[in-house]
């Protein structure tokens, strides 16, 4: 379903964000991208969504090079990939519900589509109750479930969340992880970038480790531990 090959990210002349990627990820699987900051993880997943070009290599995402999109088709290949970012990325002046609808709203749901699964997504992610909050009046983990229940609205093929537990304390981690757990169990392949050691040790899924852009392992059932 995603197959990367000789992918090279270059910014300017002495940065090597990526060196040589060469991975492919099955349809329904879960995978953690672990890696010391500067690793490459946020620039692999960007790439991975367009938002980036890559300096060379191609990326495949369903059967076709992303990398060769044209800007006017790119809408179409974000349809089918929720993403969950590193900063968040909420509307604050727009409620809990506005900024889960949004994602909908953008792509031309029709309003009877948005009325039921922006519930129906907040309610995965425990937040029914704080629909009509802005995101500053919530906590840290809420916010970052409102992330979540904004990249599964659409029911994407492929989820990617970029250290989606950043900030919150270990429970608050575990929470949001088993939650991008029961996504991939419902069918969604998704790929996680993170530091939080304990949440990959825990969950014993396959694990790729990138360093200063190369990457180094690519463990089925791995632990965090090899990447040091
Ligand atoms: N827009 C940019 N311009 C120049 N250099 C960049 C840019 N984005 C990333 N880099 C560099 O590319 C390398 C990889 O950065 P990246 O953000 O992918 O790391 P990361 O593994 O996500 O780190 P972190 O764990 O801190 O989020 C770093 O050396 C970074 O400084
Ligand atoms: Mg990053």
């Amino acid at each position: 379903m995603i197959e990367i090959n000789h992918l090279y990210k270059e910014y300017g002349k002495d940065v090597q964000a990526l060196n040589d990627i060469n991975l492919v990820i099955d349809r329904g699987e879960f995978v953690f991208i672990v890696g010391t900051s500067g690793a490459g993880k946020s620039t692999l997943l960007r790439m991975m969504i367009r938002e980036s070009l890559p300096t060379k290599g191609s990326i495949k995402i369903f059967g076709r090079d992303i990398t060769r999109l044209k800007n006017r088709e790119v809408p179409y290949l974000r349809r089918n990939i929720g993403v969950v970012f590193q900063d968040f990325r909420l509307l604050n002046d727009r409620n809990v519900y506005e900024n889960v609808a949004f994602t909908l709203r953008v792509i031309g749901s029709p309003t009877k589509e948005i009325r039921k699964r922006v519930p129906h997504a907040l309610e995965l992610v425990r937040l029914k109750d704080k629909a009509y909050k802005k995101p500053d009046q919530l906590s840290g983990g809420e916010q970052q479930r409102v992330c979540v229940a904004r990249a599964l609205v659409n029911r994407p093929a492929v989820l990617l969340a970029d250290e989606p537990t950043g900030n919150l304390d270990p429970g608050t981690s575990m929470e949001i992880m088993n939650l991008l757990h029961d996504i991939n169990i419902r069918g969604a392949t998704v790929i996680v970038a993170t530091h939080a050691k304990e949440v990959v040790d825990h969950f014993q899924k396959r694990v790729v480790v990138l360093e200063d852009g190369r990457l180094i392992s690519d463990q089925e059932r791995g632990v965090y531990f090899n990447a040091h």
